[in-house]
């Protein structure tokens, strides 16, 4: 499904007596490598997708917001000053970001909105931060004379999920949705903050993610407590290494040496991170020199971690991992924080159609439906439409 701004405003001039506002985008994101590294200070290359979030936003001229979620068929009208806010996430969402903007001291009006999204929801591809992105962008706009930068408004969507869903997430997608640029892939330093664009141009390969419906749920998931172990162990690490702040800081022989300290899951999550690091900079070195098997291979490698080390796989995924290793596909791995969604394949233009059709045929034999196949084009970040 392509959304377009008129799947949008027509719900919202039906749903809000005919008046028309303004219309924002968002996108969702992929991830090529450098998975759970962004809240242990290390790389991420993610880049924005075509899909993501649309929302048409007018102030009311009240200190309320009435929002309808075009999807989900559901409306709610909840106040800025009432700290509760709403209870159904995807309302959460709106609240919090315009919450954490009036923290910013943006002097946020009540307004009326309507959105809608084409990122399949649970996949991996961050439709919450499609969302958060999304408002915080509008809200600077309509409400903030833009002042606020593009890194602050990614972190106002970080802190909605930490302050408001209780998902203690990293910046990458929210980074991703308000910076991203057609064509470009980023590779972010989420330490500093900083950050370029690399071209992506693949010649004679393809992008493409294989949806396995399996749903995840961050929320409330062992995401958070992945990243307790990880604390834990640079916890551990700091007492002996004052000065330590993250994994980033942290190196092979100082897990090492903790490693009597910390519980076994702990280590072996510190592990799976300890060779994300070393794998993101290959891939840097690797696409450097075009050198695609290269970033295959540690795509295969960063699945092995998150099945085996991090342990945030599941059956279906390892499943299409598999069919993608039998079929020739260069990499192949869990794209984002895992438990469900998607894998993320790099396959060369002749291998692409055997290998999508034998992961849809063996995928239904085993588990009764079709994995979705979703082709990837990098896209434009958060912006106005009209
Ligand atoms: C989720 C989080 C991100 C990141 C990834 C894993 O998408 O929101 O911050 O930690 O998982 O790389």
């Amino acid at each position: 499904m392509k959304l377009t701004i008129d799947d949008v405003r027509s719900r919202f001039i039906k749903h809000f007596d005919g008046a028309t506002g303004s219309v924002y985008a968002s996108p969702g994101r992929i991830n090529l490598i450098g998975e759970h590294t962004d809240y242990n200070g290390g790389f991420v290359f993610p880049g924005a997708v075509q899909q993501g979030m649309i929302a048409e936003i007018k102030p009311n001229g009240t200190r309320n917001i009435r929002a309808y979620s075009i999807d989900l068929k559901d409306y709610a009208e909840f106040s800025l000053d009432d700290p509760k806010g709403p209870s159904a996430s995807h309302f959460r969402y709106l609240f919090g970001v315009a919450r954490e903007m009036m923290k910013l001291g943006v002097p946020v009006e009540g307004f009326d909105t309507a959105f809608a999204g084409d990122v399949p929801l649970g996949a991996g591809m961050s439709s919450s931060a499609a969302l958060e992105s999304c408002y915080a962008y509008a809200i600077n706009d309509l409400f903030g004379e833009n002042k606020i930068d593009k890194m602050t408004l990614a972190k106002v969507g970080q802190a909605t999920e930490h302050n408001y869903l209780g998902l203690n997430c990293g910046i990458m997608d929210q980074f991703a949705s308000v910076h991203g640029k057609a064509g470009n892939l980023m590779r972010l330093d989420c330490r500093s903050g900083e950050f370029e664009y690399f071209p992506w141009n693949p010649k004679g390969y393809k992008l493409v993610l294989i949806n396995s419906c399996v749903k995840h749920e961050l929320a409330g998931s062992p995401y958070n407590d992945r990243r307790k172990s990880c604390e834990n162990v640079v916890a551990a690490i700091a007492k002996r290494h004052p000065g330590v702040e993250t994994l980033r800081d942290c190196d092979w022989d100082m897990l090492e040496e903790v490693r009597g300290e910390v519980s076994e899951t702990d280590a072996l999550r510190a592990t799976y991170v300890l060779g994300e690091k070393d794998r993101v900079l290959a891939v840097c070195d690797a696409l450097e020199k075009g050198d695609y098997e290269t970033v295959g291979q540690k795509m295969y490698e960063t699945h092995h971690g998150l099945s085996k080390e991090y342990e945030v796989s599941c059956e279906e995924l390892d499943f299409l991992n598999d069919i993608a290793h039998d079929c020739g596909v260069t990499g192949s791995r869990i794209m984002g924080g895992g438990f469900g969604g998607c894998t993320i394949n790099l396959v060369e233009d002749n291998l692409y159609k055997n290998f999508v059709e034998t992961a849809k045929a063996k995928f239904k034999e085993k588990y009764g439906k079709e994995p979705i196949v979703i082709d990837v084009v990098i896209g434009d970040g958060a912006r106005k439409l009209c």
